[in-house]
């Protein structure tokens, strides 16, 4: 459904239509009942003007059918809002399991992208059309907000931790990529372009990157910076094993569990001590100036490929 007018923008994600169905649902109570109530207002004034000075105004007495319906009408209006507001919100809140993985790093005045296949980019960000795509997000420095109108998605980005968001873009185009959230003197100038491209040339593109990818990066700061020496695949060494870590529940020195995604692996590496793992002792030095965002971003994925290999590995034919 286009506007006639264009005083919205495209529509180029799976969920543009749906949220401007419910945006022009809100327009249309709002001015339906603007319109009633100025009506209203104008046809009481006139009915009920004061004729005389010694007039007395009859006394009207409550009608409680009248009072029923006013009340239990809106009602009825404002669940339909907040119910499909919420389909929508939730809808946009859970990234689908195959969506592709892609970290932003925001600071004062940029965006950075990193593909897991290598590719990095600079206030440009490269997509395919049809398939879902899961943003990782965080700042460097203060909040900012990733929006981009085409896909109706707008996402707060705050500093110390994630925050994720996902789209599937709809239409092959360039997109408006902004800031919107007040960061400083070049706010308005913080922003971007995002290309949806038709799969075989966004292929292409990506053919057209970097031969390491984001987890071949972290692999080799795990060794560099001498993650490997405690974290021993085999769970000998003085920190826990990271091998089938990612996506299983966690059981945490002094009761409690943290499921192991992007956030945690994050926290653990930049401030270790927040939550440790059962059995062991907080050895891990803190590397939050010692790693940029992106070198996190990397070693996420790096931990993330350290899977339990089945049945041909033999740690896992143990009963
Ligand atoms: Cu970044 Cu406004």
């Amino acid at each position: 459904m286009a506007f006639p007018i264009s005083f919205i923008p495209e529509q180029a994600s799976s969920i543009s239509v749906e949220v401007d169905r419910l945006l022009y649902f809100l327009l249309a109570v709002s001015v339906s009942l603007t319109l009633l109530i100025v009506a209203a207002i104008t046809y009481f004034a006139i009915r009920y003007r004061r004729r005389s000075e010694r007039e007395v105004p009859a006394r009207i007495e409550a009608r409680w059918p009248l009072q029923i319906a006013w009340s239990i009408i809106p009602l009825g209006i404002t669940m339909v809002m907040f119910a499909w507001g919420a389909r929508i919100f939730s809808e946009e809140s859970r990234p689908p399991r195959d969506a592709i993985q892609i970290y932003v790093v925001a600071k004062q005045w940029m965006w950075k992208l990193q593909h897991v296949e290598g590719m990095r980019e600079m206030n440009e960000l490269h997509i395919p059309v049809g398939r879902p795509v899961k943003l990782t997000m965080t700042s460097e420095d203060v909040i900012h907000s990733f929006y981009v109108p085409a896909f109706r998605t707008k996402e707060d980005i705050v500093p110390g931790r994630y925050t994720t968001t996902w789209f599937t873009a709809t239409k092959p185009g360039k997109y408006r990529l902004f800031c919107t959230e007040y960061c400083g003197t070049n706010h308005s100038g913080m922003n971007g372009w995002v290309y949806a491209m038709e799969p075989k040339d966004y292929e292409l593109w990506m053919a057209g990157g970097p031969k390491g990818s984001l987890k071949e990066e972290g692999e080799k700061l795990f060794q560099d910076l001498a993650c490997i020496k405690c974290h021993k695949e085999d769970g000998s060494g003085r920190c826990p094993s990271l091998k089938g870590l990612f996506g299983q529940t966690v059981l945490l020195t002094g009761g409690g569990t943290v499921d192991a995604d992007e956030a945690y692996v994050r926290e653990s590496i930049l401030d270790p001590a927040a939550k440790v793992v059962d059995g062991y002792q907080p050895y891990m030095p803190v590397f939050k100036d010692r790693v940029t965002e992106e070198q996190v971003a990397a070693l996420i994925e790096y931990v993330k490929s350290m899977v339990r290999k089945p049945a041909a590995d033999p740690d896992s034919q143990k009963p």
